[in-house]
């Protein structure tokens, strides 16, 4: 679902340890959260590949082990912190970032907000 401008991307409760969620961006680009050990990071949701979506399944953006985010095109591995191309055709690589912000009551928002 698109954001509105100014509304929260999603809530901590959305993102249970080691999961993700796709959204799309108040201005329609299609984007995901990962949380990893606590850590939470988004990325616009283009493989830095072949530029297509990362994921075959809705929300389905980590590989089996929950450790690193996962194209499942051609299966390139991503650090979720940089994301960094690790494994893959596109090794080197890294997907764009979004900056985000957490605030007090775990609400996502866009960090230029
Ligand atoms: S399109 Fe993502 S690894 Fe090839």
């Amino acid at each position: 679902m698109r954001q509105p401008p100014g509304a929260p991307l999603a809530h901590l409760d959305q993102l249970a340890d080691t999961a993700a969620l796709g959204v799309t961006l108040p201005d329609g680009r299609a984007a995901f959260l990962v949380r990893v050990h606590g850590r939470v990071s988004a990325f616009e949701n283009r493989c830095s590949h072949r530029g297509v979506p990362l994921e075959a399944e809705p929300h389905r953006f980590l590989e089996a082990g929950g450790e690193l985010i996962q194209c499942a095109m051609h299966g390139a591995l991503f650090l979720p912190e940089s994301g960094e191309c690790v494994f893959g055709p596109c090794q080197g690589r890294r997907l764009v970032a979004i900056p985000i912000s957490v605030d007090a009551e775990g609400q996502v928002h866009l960090a230029m907000e």
